[in-house]
């Protein structure tokens, strides 16, 4: 009787050890296995490289392209664009771009492979805002000598068309420039440089 009842609820107690022991055991397989799994895929998914057609790109006009969730410019660069870097040297805070901000085959006046093709992340060295692309050679509110580059409105800092960051504005660095190599005459791959020459 008693007995019957003891054995019961003993089985009962047993029953629910064994489902609570199964279902940590369970959670503690499953855990390290998403642990495992879970950022190798992610890394992968975000640091994928990303293809840029140049192809119908004009002279002058900009392309943006996603990579690690970041935007990713690249512009054609116009002769006039070209011959106004060098003028600007004076006015800039790192203009041989000494600091770590691009690749070694992007350390040099235009700071990319090609001269005429500037390819940066378009995230300003502040904090973190998207600069605006201010082409023209036209005075600004901002700089009434300017000649043309992206100018960040969130607190004022400038860079030049070769995402080279001026004196005296908020941002500290060069914009950076990510490893990227041609594929061919008219696509770039963003995120990979390897195999390059
Ligand atoms: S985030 Fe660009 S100036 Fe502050």
């Amino acid at each position: 009787m008693s007995g019957d009842g003891v054995d019961t609820s003993k089985r009962r107690f047993l029953t629910a050890a064994a489902t609570v022991v199964g279902g940590i055991g369970a959670v503690y397989t499953a855990v390290p296995f998403l642990a495992s799994w879970m950022p190798s895929e992610r890394a992968k998914a975000a640091g994928a490289p990303v293809e840029a057609d140049i192809s119908k790109l004009e002279t002058g006009q900009m392309i943006r392209v996603q990579w690690r969730g970041k935007p990713v410019w690249v512009l054609k660069r116009s002769e006039e664009m070209m011959a106004a870097l060098p003028t600007l040297n004076p006015r800039l805070r790192d203009p041989e771009s000494l600091e770590p901000q691009q690749p070694e085959y992007a350390q040099n006046e235009w700071r990319s492979i090609k001269p005429k093709i500037l390819v940066a992340v378009g995230i300003c060295t502040h904090l973190g805002c998207s600069p605006s692309f201010v082409p023209e050679a036209t005075p600004q509110p901002y700089d009434p000598e300017w000649k043309g580059g992206f100018f960040c409105p969130c607190h004022g800092s400038r860079f030049d068309l070769a995402g080279r960051v001026f004196k005296g504005v908020p941002a500290p660095l060069n914009l950076e420039v990510p490893p990227y190599k041609y594929i061919s005459n008219t696509l770039i791959l963003v995120g990979d440089d390897t195999g390059a020459a």
